[in-house]
């Protein structure tokens, strides 16, 4: 008779007035111990008056004795307290242990939308994967979910795995050497994600918290659009070491580029930029691939950089063929062209700079 033993006996005895729930369940069944021959249950009951009481107790000296070897002396104690009660797991019990290990988290962030965010941080990822690093992205715009299609993995269906204690775990897509996770994969095709404040900010955080993401040396989260609470909860509940913020060379975009690193920069966040990413810093056209033409002026980056004192960690231009990659799901940085070696060189500075300030 083992005190694991006597708890499966004693989930026989249900509360009648909770639902018909078993007091083990409850937690009304609070300690048991065996010793010997003599096995003593405390029972444990809220503060206020449970008129089944007498019932519970019978009842559970009952399953045990239908149970135990002949000559087992029964002692229940009650005792009174609120039961530990075993609760359902929500996304407020979601812990760290998923991103144990990994090494370096970092957010993909801009100021404003449409700038190529999901482009960088999907072709990051490959790039990143491309050097040898193993690598994750968790894509956080729950309104416009874009990593399914810019990896071509829109009909995957992500796997789960049952979690030794808390909500089961969920498995992230692997494809291009990268694991994979986004909102897209639990919405169905062509389905409006209509998630208002704190439901999108919960199911974003279960998103990348209960992922089985294992060992991995980058973990990039794709940032939805702004600035605003979603980013600021998001920075703060998931361990960020840092960001990238990614940017266009028009004028316009110093003051959203602005509002992108003080979103890191505030005194309530306090995370490091490690860099600034100008895309579509040059314009390439697909018969002249050596040619760069600057529509917007050569230094805008570099200028934008040192303006916030910030590393320029790279430059990439606008082609046809980076957004039709994009479409089909096969990024251009798994490509020998100039521009997908322009993410390759990317992910280097990046690894250089993540690896300079931790190590
Ligand atoms: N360097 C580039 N060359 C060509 N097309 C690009 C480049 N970067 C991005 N694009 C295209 O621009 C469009 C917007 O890019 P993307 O979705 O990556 O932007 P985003 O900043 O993530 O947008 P959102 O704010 O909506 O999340 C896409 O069609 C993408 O293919
Ligand atoms: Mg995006």
């Amino acid at each position: 008779m083992t005190e694991k033993e006597v708890f499966e006996w004693l989930t026989e005895v249900e509360h009648p007035a909770r639902e018909d729930r078993n007091i083990v369940e409850l937690g009304i069944a609070d300690e048991v111990v065996v010793d010997g021959n003599r096995v003593t249950v405390t029972l444990a009951f809220p503060k206020r008056p449970d008129p089944l009481k007498q019932y519970l107790t019978g009842a559970a000296k009952s399953a045990i004795y239908r149970h135990a070897p002949g000559g087992t002396e029964i002692e229940i104690k009650t005792v009174v307290r609120e039961p530990k009660t075993q609760k359902k797991p929500n996304v407020n019990d979601l812990s760290l242990e998923g991103l144990t290990n990994v090494r370096h988290i970092i957010g993909i962030a801009s100021g404003k939308g449409g700038v190529g965010k999901s482009t960088v941080a999907v072709n990051l990822a490959v790039a990143l994967a491309r050097l040898g690093y193993k690598v994750g992205l968790a894509d956080a715009d729950v309104y416009g979910p874009s990593v399914p299609i810019m990896t071509g993995t829109e009909d995957a269906e992500p796997l789960s795995e049952p979690a030794e204690n808390g909500p089961e775990w969920i498995l992230p897509v692997e494809k291009y050497g990268v694991k994979w996770m986004s909102v897209g994969y639990f919405a169905q095709p062509g389905q409006a994600l209509i998630w208002r404040g704190p439901m999108a900010c919960n199911a974003l955080k279960q998103m990348i918290l209960q992922v089985k993401w294992e060992v991995l040396d980058f973990l990039l989260i794709d940032m939805p659009p702004g600035t605003g609470d979603i980013h600021i909860s998001l920075v703060n509940d998931i361990p960020m070491e840092g960001a990238v913020i990614v940017t266009t060379p028009q004028d316009v975009a110093l003051a959203d580029v602005e509002k992108g690193v003080n979103m890191f920069r505030n005194k309530n966040i306090a995370k490091p930029v490690f860099g600034l990413v100008e895309n579509m810093a040059w314009f390439t056209p697909a018969e002249l691939p050596e040619n760069r033409y600057y529509l917007f002026g050569r230094d805008g980056g570099a200028r934008m950089a040192e303006h916030f004192g910030i590393p320029l960690l790279g430059q990439i231009p606008i082609v046809q063929s980076i957004r039709e990659d994009g479409d089909a799901g096969t990024p251009a940085a798994l490509s020998s062209r100039p521009d997908g070696l322009a993410f390759v060189e990317l992910a280097g500075r990046l690894a250089a700079a993540a690896d300079g300030k931790t190590e």
